[in-house]
Formats: C-alpha cells, structure tokens, sequence
C-alpha cells in the first residue's frame, strides 16, 4: 500500500486534449469467450478510426499477458487483478485522449462493473456474442481441445464460469455478422455517443 503521495495536477487539460484531437475519449470495453473474436473486431474498429484520422490504441488480452500482466494466470483472483490493471491502464489512455478498446474475455460482472465505474471517460460494453458451441468448433489456437481434454485448468465456459453482460451498449451477434458489419455497429456507437462525429 503507497501512502504519504500527493496527486499532480496535469497542466494540459481534457477538453483542450479533446480539441486538438477531434474527437472525445473513451474506453470500448469488448467482452467475450475465448475465440468469439473479440481481437478480430476490435482491429477492426481500431483500423476504421484511424482512417478516420482519429487517435486510438487496442488492448488485446494476449498480448498484454506477454508483457504487464505476464505474473498473471486463469485462476479468478488473477483475472480479477488481470482486469483492475487493464481498467487503470485503459483510464491512462483516455486520460491522454485517446478511444481504447480492451480486448479481454474479462469474466466477471463485477469487475466490468468496476471498469464502467472507475472509468474517468465514455464507457461502452461491447458484447462478443458468439455461443460456446461457435467458439468450440472454431478453436483457432486448439485451447478447446486441450481444455476438452484436461490439459488447461480454469478454462472459461469448460472449467471457469463466463457470465454475460446484463445491459451491454453494444450487443454483436457474430455468428449472424460479418467482421466489418461487428465493426461498423461500433463505430456507430462512437458516432451516436458523440465520441467522435
Ligand atoms: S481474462 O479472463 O480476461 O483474464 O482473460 P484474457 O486476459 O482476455 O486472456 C484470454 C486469452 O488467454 C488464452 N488462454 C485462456 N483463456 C481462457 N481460459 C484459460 N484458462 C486460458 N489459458 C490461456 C486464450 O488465448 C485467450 O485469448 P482469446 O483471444 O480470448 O481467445
């Protein structure tokens, strides 16, 4: 636990952050199994806002496990802590202006619970909805099978509970969507937020 600190007040505000990028700041947290492509749809948004010149960046689950999050495994205290670190880093973010789409299968209400309400910017949940059965055919790293098999503990929807969103903003049903329509329903979402125009 840090004590005797003291908070800095940053000199360059968000609104003129805002102003000099076009655009507002916001977190689109993504949620879903594994392979229900959640990756896959939040490059694609990422690709389609920088096109649109805006400044955006992706947190894919993967990927942060390599590098921040790599004392991290599956068990649920490590995806709960997993989670508070992407909900601080992804508050950095938009801090610095930027649309920050987290790619995580983030598990549990309470924690995206905790993300919306820590959340210093707009707040989106995005709902991979893509149903076991999907995911488990697709198995594009073989994680299912060896979890069919015994060999990964905690593994979610098999051996670690996946609870969906109640009332998620965006709700993507993939199995009946291409990529770029998933893609598109978000960036629709942006544009009726007023995050970007
Ligand atoms: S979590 O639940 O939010 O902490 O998970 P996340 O950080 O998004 O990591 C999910 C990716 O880790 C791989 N992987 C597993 N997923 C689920 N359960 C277990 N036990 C597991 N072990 C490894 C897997 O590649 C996940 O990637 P995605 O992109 O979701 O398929």
């Amino acid at each position: 636990m840090s004590t005797n600190i003291v908070w800095h007040e940053a000199s360059v505000s968000a609104s003129e952050r805002t102003a000099q990028k076009g655009h507002k700041p916001c977190v689109l947290w993504y949620t879903g199994l594994s392979g229900s492509g959640k990756s896959t749809i939040a490059n694609a948004v990422d690709r389609m806002l920088f096109e649109r010149g805006c400044h955006s960046y992706m947190l894919d689950g993967d990927n942060v496990r390599h590098g921040l999050n790599k004392d991290l495994g599956f068990d649920d205290a490590s995806r709960v802590e997993n989670i508070r670190r992407i909900t601080e880093v992804a508050n950095l973010m938009t801090d610095a202006g930027l649309i920050v789409g987290t790619a995580f299968i983030s598990p549990f209400v309470a924690d995206r619970a905790q993300a919306r309400s820590l959340a210093t910017a707009d707040f989106i949940e995005v709902f991979v909805d893509t149903p076991l059965e999907v995911c488990e055919q697709r198995d594009p790293k073989g994680l299912y099978q060896k979890a069919r098999a015994g060999e990964i503990p905690h593994f979610t929807g098999i051996s670690s509970p996946y609870e969906p969103p109640v009332a998620p903003e965006v709700h993507l049903h993939t199995a009946s969507m291409s990529v770029e329509e998933a893609a598109s329903q978000v960036v629709d979402a942006l544009v009726a937020r007023g995050v970007i125009s």
